[in-house]
């Protein structure tokens, strides 16, 4: 990769920008000065230091973070904060996929990844990777047999389809909800379908990545085979 589309790559200015970046900052490749912006280099190989500061670099990069309630799961926007603004350094340099949307109030568990397939394989209904949540429902809960059945529910498109839970238990005031697809509202309108409304949606863990201790808002790398082991 040439040196301009590394830095430019993670942020650090647009390639136009490169230029005059090259002659103001001090870069280094294994140990030697470079100015020439097409210098070819191996990202992940070669030792890049900025002003004698080791320039991180991953690739690909898969966090796991835990989206608090009121952050929207998207890159930018105008009204709402996003998830992707939680992402600290040196890790906010990357472009993430969103794997696995949650609505603006719920929180938990979710995947950004650099690896745009690697989201794909997690969110596509063909996956099939278990998605568990911990529901808080207005009133208690007696349909655990109605849910492992299926229920019909509309999709985004507001075409109606079975929705079906994996696995359901019951953790103090809390249902235990595992499924296998994630269509818009799905575990919202699951209970929906049973005379109940969802007033806390937690995800707590996709396939075998687990929340586990990460406070709202916290983020941690993890490798995709933590996903299927
Ligand atoms: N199901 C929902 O209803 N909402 C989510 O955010 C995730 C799953």
């Amino acid at each position: 990769m040439r040196l301009d589309k590394f830095f430019s790559h993670l942020k650090y200015g647009s390639r136009r920008d490169m230029k005059t970046f090259f002659k103001a900052e001090v870069v280094k490749v294994n140990g030697n000065r470079i100015t020439d912006p097409a210098y070819h280099i191996e990202p992940g190989h070669d030792d890049i230091t900025l002003n004698e500061v080791a320039v991180f670099y991953e690739d690909p990069v898969h966090l796991v973070i835990h989206k608090p309630p009121g952050y929207l799961s998207a890159n930018r926007d105008a009204i709402h904060p996003c998830v992707v603004e939680l992402v600290n350094p040196p890790y906010d340099r990357f472009d993430y996929a969103i794997a696995g949307r949650l609505d603006l109030d719920a929180e938990g568990l979710m995947v950004l990844t650099t690896d745009g397939p690697l989201a794909h394989r997690i969110t596509s209904p063909n996956s099939h990777l278990p998605k568990t949540y911990a529901v808080t429902l207005e009133k208690p809960f007696k349909h655990d047999k109605t849910l492992l059945k299926g229920v019909s529910v509309k999709d985004g498109k507001g075409r109606p389809y079975m929705a079906k839970a994996l696995a359901i238990e019951h953790r103090d005031d809390q249902v235990i909800i595992t499924i296998d697809e994630g269509k818009f509202h799905q575990v919202k309108r699951m209970f929906e379908a049973t005379g109940h409304t969802v007033v806390r949606l937690v995800r707590l863990r996709i396939g075998n990545l687990a929340l586990g201790d990460l406070a709202p808002g916290e983020h941690r790398p993890f490798k995709e085979a933590e996903l299927y082991d």
